[in-house]
């Protein structure tokens, strides 16, 4: 009698909430990045070898020479919405389906975009930083004064999942909302306008689309300077999508007011004299928008489902690209 090899996932992470071993090992034999640090993409590579499918994160790169070693791999599975360290065509080429995990972190997201807004704005992280230094020894009436959120107009750059899902929160804040994208159309919470008339008219500009080639530096110098003195950025998207050193010298130079940052050009940053960090109505945190415990679980149990779906031979939750399914 001949046993027939199970397939197998290979996970680039081996901490990856939500348990998807137990799910998996059922079908398939897992096979685990097992140490804290980033596989590189050699490792990656030798992590994939004979692997149907692959569970990963984004900045996991899978490029056509990574498809071209590994024919057998018919399915890239990111536990994030964004795939920008996929080449979704190269991938498509090599006869194999990329799927994302949409759907499960919008509202998460929206929350940290709510959160930069407040911390810029009401300077949270600046004073916090003052109390812990032991230098509150006074309360005058001009004391830390930040700008109002509640009753700010709300320009949003992208109006998807996540973008709907801040205006939602911004409603509660009394704020007008506008949103530039590709689709023209107003909805009940906010107006679409030019990218220009945005930025010139906003108090709060929020950044929601997907890094991709046409979204390189989107935010550069001429949109900076388009913006109010007293603008605050906020930047819960991807690096790329902005021109760092324009920003770094809109908040030098006052074109703008404060930044609200989840994201870097390169990640992650490990840099303390990082030119950002000096400024004080910068609010940098490390790309954390989708991290909660749930959320968490949910990007990564949607990973999973699609992997599921594959050896169950019914069609992708969540496919991005071309192909839907493996040829
Ligand atoms: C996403 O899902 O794109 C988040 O930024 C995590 O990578």
């Amino acid at each position: 009698m001949t046993t027939q090899a199970r397939p197998i996932v290979a996970m680039s992470r081996f901490n990856m909430p939500g348990d998807p071993p137990a799910r998996l090992s059922p079908m398939a034999d897992l096979r685990l990045w097992s140490e804290k640090r980033y596989p590189t993409g050699a490792e990656l590579l030798a992590l994939t070898e004979g692997a149907v499918a692959l569970l990963c994160v984004n900045g996991d790169v899978v490029n056509a020479e990574f498809m071209a070693r590994r024919p057998g791999l018919k399915l890239v599975a990111i536990a994030s919405t964004g795939y920008d360290s996929i080449d979704v065509a190269a991938v498509n080429a090599a006869g194999a389906v990329v799927t994302n995990s949409r759907g499960t972190l919008f509202e998460t997201t929206a929350d940290l975009t709510f959160g930069l807004i407040l911390a810029a704005r009401r300077r949270i992280v600046e004073a916090d930083r003052y109390v812990r230094a032991g230098r509150w020894d006074h309360n005058d009436l001009d004391f830390f004064l930040g700008l109002d959120v509640y009753g700010a107009t709300l320009g949003l750059i992208g109006y998807g999942e996540i973008g709907q899902a801040v205006a939602r929160r911004a409603r509660g804040f009394a704020m007008t909302i506008v949103h530039h994208r590709r689709q023209r159309g107003d909805d009940e919470l906010s107006r679409w306008v030019e990218l220009d008339e945005l930025l010139r008219i906003s108090d709060v500009v929020a950044l929601h689309i997907p890094s991709t080639p046409e979204t390189r530096h989107y935010i550069g110098e001429r949109e900076f300077r388009l913006m109010k003195p007293t603008a605050t950025f906020v930047n819960a998207a991807r690096g790329a999508v902005v021109d760092e050193a324009a920003l770094i010298r809109a908040l030098r130079e006052g074109w703008i007011g404060s930044a609200g940052l989840d994201v870097q050009q390169t990640e992650p940053n490990p840099d303390p004299d990082d030119p950002l960090l000096a400024f004080p109505n910068c609010v940098v945190m490390p790309h954390i928008g989708s991290a909660t415990m749930a959320a968490r679980a949910r990007m990564v149990g949607m990973a999973t489902e699609n992997i599921v779906a594959l050896f169950e031979g019914r069609a992708l939750l969540t496919p991005v690209g071309e192909l839907a399914a493996p040829r």
